[in-house]
């Protein structure tokens, strides 16, 4: 059913005043704040956010405190659905009102890499601009000294109003309800798109994955779509088998419980000699190896999809992919943004995606600081921030 939201068009050419939670120093609360929102630049869109929610790598960077990448103060969030408000000059694709998702990962549709079905990633606007707006890495955000605000990944949706060019922007039906479509502008995209789009999971096939939060669980949901025959989930928290079992995850691994045998060899023992598919989606090199050797000789393919906690390197012992495996990474799953986005958004409206059950908590805004707790102590899959309610 539709839901109707709207948005004023009075405001559009002039500055917005309104509320953002502006994040002042590594890993400290977020603070509401009064903030200056500008009109958008040629390329660019203006959006009214209507929900977001807290991704992994909000809190991998909200930590960072050294780095080019440590830019404070700033406004995070990356995953959210909106309404245009306003739309600066060239823009056509979209209008004041459309539904829309920002998403982090750009397509310009026309850099060698967005023409190529082999790759989603954007080399027009690669991500060396992402404290600011892509195609300058200015800020369109001020505080209410006037000092200006960093963005995050291009779409900085912890704020009533946000700019976003118009490369990390594509419409959608408004035929899906807000919440499940928030969920496909990073997470669940990420963990679907790599199980159908990087790994191209096969019926039968067994899955291995490391970390059951929104992306693993994602990948489950996408592998258990092509009928894998065996999907595992390995675990610290006892919790996400009950929740993974919803997702087709059939054999849970808990870490804690492997003394007499590494959580590798289980694997292996599982599945005959390695599963023909791992998924790494917590974040931590060490378990990159661990995806990397539970997958099997011969054919074996691994997917990193966690963003490395520490920035710690990933070091491959050569005899293992000497022995037939591969092993790939994946930004966004290699979903392109504009093009299979609203494929996922009709699959879900044909019920052949199950986006239900990832939304384990809705809070308002100005109770943001508690996604933030519900993430880290692994209480929530997705905690849905809405900015109205
Ligand atoms: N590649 C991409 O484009 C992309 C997109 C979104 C998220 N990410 C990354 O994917 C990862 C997962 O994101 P999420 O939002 O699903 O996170 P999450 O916090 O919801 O889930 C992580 C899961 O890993 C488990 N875990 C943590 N440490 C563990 C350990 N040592 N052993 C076993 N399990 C452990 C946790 O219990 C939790 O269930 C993060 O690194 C995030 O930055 C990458
Ligand atoms: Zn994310
Ligand atoms: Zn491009």
């Amino acid at each position: 059913m539709e839901e109707n939201y709207q948005c004023e068009s009075k405001t559009e050419g002039k500055p917005i005043r309104c509320k953002a939670a502006v994040c002042r120093k590594a890993g400290e609360a977020l603070v509401i704040e009064e903030i200056e929102v500008a009109p958008p630049k040629a390329w660019e869109v203006r959006i009214k956010i209507l929900c977001t929610s807290l991704c992994h790598t909000d809190v991998t960077f909200w930590k960072l405190n050294a780095g080019p990448a440590a830019a404070f103060p700033r406004i995070f969030g990356h995953e959210a659905v909106g309404v245009v408000e306003s739309v600066g000059e060239n823009v056509e694709e979209v209008k004041h009102g459309d539904r829309v998702l920002p998403v982090f990962n750009s397509e310009c549709g026309e850099c060698r890499d967005c023409k190529s079905a082999k790759s989603n990633i954007c080399t027009k606007f690669p991500f060396s601009h992402y404290n600011g707006m892509p195609r300058d890495g200015s800020s369109r955000f001020k505080d209410s000294n006037g000092m200006d605000l960093h963005h995050f990944l291009f779409v900085s949706s912890f704020s009533e109003y946000t700019v976003v060019d118009i490369a990390d922007v594509v419409k959608i039906s408004s035929d899906i309800p807000v919440d499940k479509a928030c969920l496909l502008s990073c997470g669940v995209s990420t963990g679907v798109g790599a199980a159908w789009k990087v790994a191209d999971v096969e019926q039968g096939s067994t899955v291995a994955i490391f970390g059951l939060g929104a992306v693993g669980l994602a990948v489950a949901e996408g592998a258990r779509q092509r009928g894998a025959s065996k999907i595992i989930g390995v675990d610290l928290n006892p919790e996400k088998f009950e929740i993974g079992q919803q997702f087709g995850v059939t054999d849970f691994i808990n870490p804690t419980y492997c003394s007499q045998k590494s959580v590798v060899e289980v694997i292996q023992e599982m599945t005959d000699g390695g599963a023909d598919y791992c998924f790494e989606c917590i974040g931590l090199a060490s378990l990159m190896q661990d995806a990397i050797n539970s997958s099997r000789p011969g054919w074996g393919k691994t997917v990193v999809l966690g963003v490395e906690m520490h920035g710690s390197p990933l070091s491959i012992n050569s005899g293992q992919i000497l022995r037939g495996r591969t092993v790939t990474g994946s930004m966004f799953g290699g979903v392109k943004t504009k093009t299979d986005i609203p494929f996922f958004v009709k699959k879900y409206l044909h019920n052949e995606l199950n986006l239900e059950g990832f939304v384990t908590h809705e809070i308002s805004f100005q109770d943001i600081n508690q996604a933030f707790d519900l993430l880290r102590e692994g209480k929530s899959i997705r905690c849905i921030i809405w900015m109205d309610k």
